[in-house]
């Protein structure tokens, strides 16, 4: 769907994602109505077995979302009420919520400054005995340096969780993200990567043990006999979340690739503009879920950018550990995280975004003179 020169472009769209697939969303929904089943059904398993091909994880639960795939999954490896997650500040309310809801405890670690995910050399130096798992975030669909990471955490016995709910694809040296840690956590939120009509969430994991103790956790802890034997919650995706996104699933490296071409072209006209773009480490196939530049006048860029019909974003404004729900026990120095937090811009993107929409938006940026 491409817009009129006239109207604005969004920083994300999946209305321009739905209406390429509507007749195929639609026969999806069909199905679900004539199979006469809702929940846990053949769509729902059927998903799980094809996310974890893509992922190439031995396996895939479907959850409700991706705030209650990070409690579960933290559930699954062993945190418990009180342990001490280490995580960054930078990346959203649901991380810090995540933690709380599986009855823990976040603490922060400042994040590097080239693609603002978590400082393994700062989470080395954090760790400590009330330590009892580690939750990084691939943020913006860029790769954190997760082999270094899950390397720090192993020496002292903690299990990695992977926040992937901006990274479905990416790589990190040929890997998937995602493939890595103990588990790791995607979200289906409609502008995601692989966006849901609605809701949606699972957790992959290479440990059979984790992902049978996921599947008690998302409905209430029960056994084949729906007797409860550990205290889970209802957490479960749909049939029809879980059809559509079949269908979304397939074109999802397409879509990915299509968002890397959009960011080379945003890198080749930005340079030498007055923003920043991120840089992407070499070893990193990033999926771009955010287009994030910098500046340090980025309430002047935002509305500049409006003023020419281009949506800007803030992905995050405010970090967490300053939010009184969230604020950690004891006072973090995070420079890096703050000052990333005081410069970040996202552009528009999307994969349905035409290269002529992409020039505009990169005309408004250097029309801005700070
Ligand atoms: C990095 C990150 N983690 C977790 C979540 C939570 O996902 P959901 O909105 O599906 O609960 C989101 C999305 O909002 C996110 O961007």
């Amino acid at each position: 769907m491409s817009s009129e020169p006239s109207s604005p472009i969004l920083v994300g769209n999946p209305g321009a994602q739905n209406a390429g697939r509507k007749a195929a969303i639609l026969a999806a929904v069909d199905r679900v109505l004539d199979a006469n089943r809702y929940i846990n059904g053949p769509e729902v398993a059927a998903f799980e077995k094809e996310f974890a091909a893509f992922l190439g994880t031995t396996d895939a639960v479907g959850v409700a979302n991706g705030t209650e795939a990070l409690a579960l999954a933290l559930r699954a490896v062993g945190v418990e009420p009180g342990h001490e997650v280490l995580t960054i500040a930078n990346a959203g309310a649901p991380i810090p919520a995540a933690i709380r809801m599986a009855g823990a405890v976040p603490r922060y670690v400042d994040t590097e400054a080239r693609h603002h995910t978590m400082d393994p050399k700062a989470l080395a130096a954090a760790i400590t005995p009330q330590t009892k798992a580690v939750l990084v975030v691939h943020l913006y669909g860029h790769p954190a340096e997760i082999d270094v990471i899950v390397k720090v955490a192993a020496a002292h016995n903690l299990p990695v969780i992977e926040d992937c709910a901006q990274a479905h694809g990416a790589r990190w040296r040929g890997k998937r993200a995602g493939s890595f840690g103990a588990a790791s956590c995607f979200s289906f939120y409609p502008t995601k990567n692989l966006g849901a009509v609605g809701d949606g969430g699972l957790v992959a994991t290479n440990d059979p043990a984790v992902a049978a103790r996921l599947r008690l956790l998302r409905e209430y802890g029960w056994d084949a006999e729906r007797r409860s034997i550990a205290r889970g919650w209802n957490s479960r995706l749909d049939e029809m979340q879980a059809a559509i996104l079949r269908i979304k699933l397939r074109d999802l490296d397409a879509d990915n690739a299509r968002r890397r071409a959009i960011a080379a072209r945003y890198r080749a006209g930005l340079a030498g503009s007055s923003v920043r773009v991120l840089d992407t480490h070499a070893d990193a196939e990033p999926v771009h879920h955010l287009f994030v530049v910098e500046t340090a006048q980025r309430a002047g860029l935002l509305a500049h950018l409006k003023t020419q019909g281009v949506l800007g974003g803030i992905h995050y404004a405010l970090p967490v550990h300053t939010m009184d729900p969230w604020r950690p026990d004891a006072a973090a120095a995070l420079p890096n995280t703050e000052r990333a937090c005081q410069t970040v811009a996202s552009l528009p993107m999307y994969p349905e975004l035409t290269d002529a929409e992409v020039d505009r938006v990169i005309a408004a940026v250097r029309g801005f003179a700070p």
